[in-house]
């Protein structure tokens, strides 16, 4: 009996351990692909609405194609920033620094290429 309790609770250890351990370099590292901490921001923030590389199915969100309603980087930060009243685009400001909302603006802006629009 002491046993099985003893077996068990190494289990338990050894899964505690495992989910503690820092999971292994990021896949783009992985693929030796040189890490785009801007772009990490872009999937974990803006991906689900604007989709993956400024794609997606619904019309005001893509990027790619868009008809801006922005037309500057500096429009984009404040969008980013203060969101669209009555829309789903929320303020950013308290999630994200000042340096990361202008790298946004700049990124997602140049996900609009004439290779990417013919691309879709
Ligand atoms: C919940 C969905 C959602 C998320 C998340 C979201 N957006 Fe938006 N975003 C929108 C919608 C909808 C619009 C269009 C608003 C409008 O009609 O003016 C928009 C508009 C924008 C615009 C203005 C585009 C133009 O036409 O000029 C920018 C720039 C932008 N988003 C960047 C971002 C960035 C960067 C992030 C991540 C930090 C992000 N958005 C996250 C839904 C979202």
């Amino acid at each position: 009996m002491v046993k099985l309790v003893l077996s068990a609770s190494l289990v338990l250890f050894a899964a505690i351990t495992a989910l503690a351990v820092p999971s292994p370099a990021p896949a783009a590292m992985a693929q030796g692909k040189k890490a785009d901490p801007t772009k990490d921001l872009y999937v974990s923030n803006c991906q689900m609405c604007h989709g993956p590389d400024g794609v997606s199915p619904i019309k005001d969100m893509s990027f790619v194609g868009r008809q801006w309603k922005t037309t500057t980087t500096a429009e984009a930060v404040k969008v980013i920033t203060n969101g669209v009243p009555g829309t789903v685009m929320l303020p950013f400001e308290n999630k994200l620094k000042k340096e990361q909302i202008t790298a946004l603006a700049r990124y997602v802006r140049a996900l609009d290429t004439p290779q990417a629009r013919k691309k879709k």
